[in-house]
């Protein structure tokens, strides 16, 4: 018998409320999630505590090859040293490169069989161009930052809202300017603008675009 399974891509700028709808949406389905992110802010770290720049394609290359599933694990991922981190190995070819076939293995033969939910920069673009369901979630940069100020606040990182608005810009901005797969909506792609919708709205709509589209 065939099996065909449904492929959810959700893309958009940093802190736009990506992971926690691609998270609710993959449960809400019985669907499998991909947080493509923690991909690049693995080897970004790796990188970082070889001692090396991130921005070192050789480096970073080699890293993205060598990656293995306990790198997922890291306990420092979520840090903004890791954002940076990642955002500067994403722009390297080499590293996309050998990150592109997990991603769409992932894609096609999710581990529950039905569907998977894959968050990034690329996914509506080039890592799954063919996938029905695409979503461009985007927020004004002052609620993302906002919003990432009070999760920093939250696990008692000290820091301002200066501080996380300008790091956020910086990484849009390489994301988004770079060559190789910049961040930017896919032709097809269903815009949603969360700057004004708490995390159950944004879900409730993004959800009634899903079900149509099913
Ligand atoms: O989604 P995130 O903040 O965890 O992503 C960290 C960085 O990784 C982001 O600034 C750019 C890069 N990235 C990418 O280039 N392509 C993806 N599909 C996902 C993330």
């Amino acid at each position: 018998t065939m099996s065909t399974t449904t492929i959810i891509a959700i893309d958009g700028p940093a802190a736009a409320g990506k992971g926690t709808l691609a998270k609710r949406l993959a449960a809400e389905l019985g669907f499998d999630y991909l947080d493509t992110g923690l991909i690049y802010r693995a080897v970004g770290m790796k990188v970082l505590d070889a001692g090396f720049d991130p921005a070192d394609p050789a480096r970073a290359g080699e890293a993205a090859r060598d990656l293995e599933p306990a790198d997922l694990q890291g306990p420092d991922l979520r840090t903004d040293e890791a954002a940076q981190a990642a955002s500067k190995v994403a722009s390297i070819p080499a590293v996309r490169d050998a990150l592109l076939d997990f991603q769409r293995r992932f894609a096609a033969t999710p581990p529950g069989g039905k569907g998977a939910v894959l968050d990034g920069r690329d996914i509506g673009t080039v890592v799954c161009p063919d996938a029905p369901i695409k979503l461009y979630v985007t927020a004004s940069a002052e609620t993302r930052a906002e919003r990432r100020l009070k999760e920093l606040q939250a696990k008692g990182i000290a820091t301002t809202f200066d501080l996380v608005l300008a790091e956020m810009k910086e990484r849009d901005e390489r994301d988004s300017s770079r060559a190789v797969a910049p961040l930017k909506p896919a032709d097809d792609a269903h815009l949603l603008d969360s700057s004004a919708l708490d995390a159950d709205q944004a879900f409730d709509v993004a959800i009634a675009f899903v079900r149509a589209k099913l």
